[in-house]
């Protein structure tokens, strides 16, 4: 029987009922303290559907928020807001996994405790401005974080996946992709570290290593995945050398026999220049089930699925507006448009009242 979007599919210890995964999407829409609300409840259970749902970025600490109104996994009180969002999926008869999320240099003081710098591998200010509650703000240089600093970095990973599984969630997935702070250490446009974080791509692949090591202790391999972004310019991200880094880094975490490895196969944001990169072969150097993620329809997605270069395919936009995206698919109905100016912040308007078929 060949395999197609419907089939189910386990990704580690997590069986899905079919190969439509909802991607990570931030929607800034949570509660004071970065605590979930009915809101964030009534969204995810809409989308119950999706054969797993991949969280929004969620900060695993204070130091790691870089947008107004983000979710967190680092208190209580979060914890128990997640739980009302896992169990109203669970009821519904889904998977959800949380990612686990440190933004780095994309963040700015007034959105950090006590007006701190951000923190980054090498003290270098991203292009662009950053999202504030006063509205868009240059970046300013972020801080190196010294060698000292890495275990506790690590540390708050474990500690955020911990809360993720007091939480409820089915598992976690590491964020280390579009430009956020695993991802500043992978590529050496943003790491210049002469320490054994810099330089190598086995030095700069370090932190992320360490942090699914710690990670993997906390939840268990079966209940663990990575999201990576190759060549995936956004937040003022390049590297000499992706094909070679991403390859290792493929190779690397094989060793952990994950969940699986999500990957964005390309710009997010309208794209921006990139160089040519060999998903496929990047695919055969991971030995677990892959996710391939950014702009296919239900064609191109049972085509990457029957060639066997995707196990399973994430969908980001036609979520936010089709929370039945899975029937709709199913039954070739139309699909209701995106309303971008309601994707960051706001209320149930762009958010929880797309109307399903
Ligand atoms: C964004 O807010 O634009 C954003 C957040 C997390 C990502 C990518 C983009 O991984």
């Amino acid at each position: 029987m060949t395999s197609d979007l419907f089939s189910p599919v386990s990704l580690g210890s997590i069986n899905l009922k079919n190969r439509i995964i909802m991607a990570p999407l931030t929607r800034n829409r949570a509660g004071e303290h970065g605590v979930p609300q009915d809101i964030n409840v009534k969204y995810y259970e809409q989308r119950a559907s999706a054969g797993l749902i991949v969280t929004e970025a969620t900060p695993i600490s204070a130091m790691g928020h870089g947008y107004p109104a983000l979710p967190g996994i680092y208190t209580e009180e979060q914890v128990a807001g997640w739980k009302k969002i896992t169990d109203a999926v669970h009821a519904k008869g889904g998977k959800i996994v949380l990612q686990l999320w440190h933004v780095g240099r994309i963040s700015h003081p007034s959105l950090l405790p006590n007006n701190e710098l951000p923190v980054a591998p090498s003290a270098i200010k991203p292009a662009g401005q950053a999202f504030t509650y006063q509205g868009l703000v240059d970046y300013v240089t972020p801080r190196a974080l010294g060698l000292e600093e890495i275990p506790g970095i690590v540390g708050e990973y474990a500690y955020a996946a911990k809360c993720a599984m007091d939480a409820g969630f089915d598992g976690v997935e590491i964020h280390a992709a579009n430009g956020y702070l695993l991802d500043q250490f992978l590529r050496d446009g943003t790491n210049k570290r002469n320490d054994p974080y810099g330089g190598s791509i086995e030095n700069r692949s370090r932190l992320l290593l360490e942090v699914t090591s710690a990670v993997v202790d906390v939840v268990g391999s079966d209940k663990a995945g990575v999201r990576i972004s190759p060549v995936n310019p956004f937040n003022d991200m390049k590297d000499s050398n992706p094909q070679a880094l991403f390859n290792y880094v493929a190779d690397a975490l094989s060793k952990f026999n994950l969940a699986y490895l999500h990957v964005v196969e390309g710009g997010i944001h309208g794209g921006g220049d990139f160089e040519p990169f060999d998903f496929v072969a990047l695919r055969k150097h991971f030995n677990g089930p892959y996710i391939a993620n950014l702009g296919y329809d239900k064609t191109t997605g049972n085509t990457a699925i029957a060639k066997g270069d995707a196990d399973a395919v994430a969908y980001g936009v036609p979520f936010i507006a089709n929370p039945d995206l899975v029937q709709r698919y199913k039954i070739d109905a139309p699909l209701n448009q995106a309303d971008e100016s309601t994707f960051y912040g706001g209320t149930e308007k762009g958010y929880t009242d797309y109307p399903t078929l």
